[in-house]
């Protein structure tokens, strides 16, 4: 009888539950043991019967309509050393679990392929070091790792939409219909910041979605006058039909054509020195990652849980770990870390100041 573990990491998104829910589920379906690890990576390191425990069918009752994750999340940088993940390999074999599935972003989903590749000289040393026995090295040889990806940004390549996107982008768009009314009753402008790391699908969506006058995204870059002129020549033609509101939306890792961050406070500045309009600023946080997941994310994250128990009920030591994706409305397997690395080549275009390659790499689709 299988044993598959689910673990939530990185900055939690709605939608996680139902994953683990589908996840925890399909598993007894299926006739195999299900296990949380609690508190994501940290979980695993702590180890012991609080961190890796056993759920059954009604241990997930009612988690769709839930916000967050209940089996908590963590940025944990114990794991990020040797010494972590071994005592991480170490618990999982004292809980007799033998598969591990993580929804998380693509830090969370590097540190379980490396963890799976590592895996063999991880238990070669704990036997070596007694700390299992040899029946337990033999029997857990290989571990089966897949990935669903969880983040507000959608910022994972390779796939169309990372659970929780769609909730956060929902909550955006409310609160920016909420400014537009104080903003229209002020005639007032407003400077947006939204969240997504250095990734601008949130911003743009949102802008598009709100019919904002102007949106920063770190994926198109303009130079520190350009962005300022354009942007005030928008504003004012808007301004000069009548339109009593402006809304700027900043991606949080917005930035300048040489790479210097656009903030909140500069867009700020530049709408009161050059248009001189009564301006307003506003932090969006963490409103844009709480509160319920919307249907789409409830389904896509219940359709990829049951996708992730097959997957790894699939896969043998020799198949490269699985992430689970959606591509033109289905649910498609790509190889991890294959992912990954397309998603990280697009982090270090923008570094290298390479914009178009960046928004290419974005929509590249991996062929296997
Ligand atoms: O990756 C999700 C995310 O919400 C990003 O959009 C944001 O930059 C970051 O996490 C915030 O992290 P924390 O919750 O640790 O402050």
């Amino acid at each position: 009888q299988k044993a598959i573990a689910v673990m939530t990491s990185g900055g939690d998104a709605p939608g996680m539950n139902s994953n683990v829910r589908a996840i925890v589920r399909t598993a007894i379906w299926k006739g195999c043991r299900a296990y949380v690890v609690m508190e994501g990576y940290e979980g695993l390191v702590k180890g012991g019967p609080e961190y890796i425990k056993e759920f059954g069918w009604e241990d997930v009752r009612g988690w769709n309509s839930d916000g967050g994750t209940n089996i908590g999340t963590a940025r944990c940088m114990e794991f990020k050393e040797r010494w972590g993940r071994l005592l991480g390999a170490q618990h999982l074999i004292e809980a007799g679990v033998d598969a591990l599935i993580v929804c998380g972003g693509d830090g969370s989903l590097t540190g379980a392929d490396l963890f799976r590749g590592e895996w063999p000289s991880l238990i070669k040393e704990l036997f070596e070091n007694k700390r299992i026995s040899e029946d337990q090295y033999t029997k857990y040889k290989h571990l089966n790792i897949c990935g669903t990806v969880g983040s507000i940004d959608n910022d994972m390549s390779t796939t169309d939409a990372t659970i929780g996107a769609y909730s956060s982008l929902d909550r955006i768009c409310k609160a920016i219909d909420y400014i537009e009314a104080t903003a229209y009753s002020h005639s007032r402008a407003f400077v947006v910041e939204v969240m997504g790391r250095n990734c601008g699908w949130l911003a743009l969506m949102a802008g598009i979605a709100t019919s904002a006058d102007y949106i920063l995204i770190p994926e198109k870059p303009s130079s520190s006058k350009d962005w300022r002129d354009q942007m005030c020549d928008i504003v004012s033609k808007h301004r000069s039909k009548g339109k009593r509101t402006t809304v700027v939306i900043v991606a949080e890792g917005a930035i300048a054509a040489d790479l210097t961050p656009i903030t909140p406070d500069d867009v700020h500045k530049v709408l009161v020195d050059k248009l001189q309009l009564d301006t307003r600023t506003t932090i969006l946080g963490h409103v844009q990652r709480g509160g319920t997941a919307v249907a789409f994310d409830r389904i896509l994250a219940t359709l990829q849980g049951v996708e992730a128990v097959n997957a790894v009920l699939d896969s043998t030591k020799d198949t490269p770990s699985p992430l689970i994706a959606i591509n033109e409305n289905k649910i498609t397997r790509k190889p991890l870390i294959e992912s990954v690395k397309l998603t990280k080549s697009v982090a270090a275009a923008i570094q290298a100041k390479d914009f178009k390659k960046a928004m290419d790499l974005r929509d590249t689709e991996f062929v296997e």
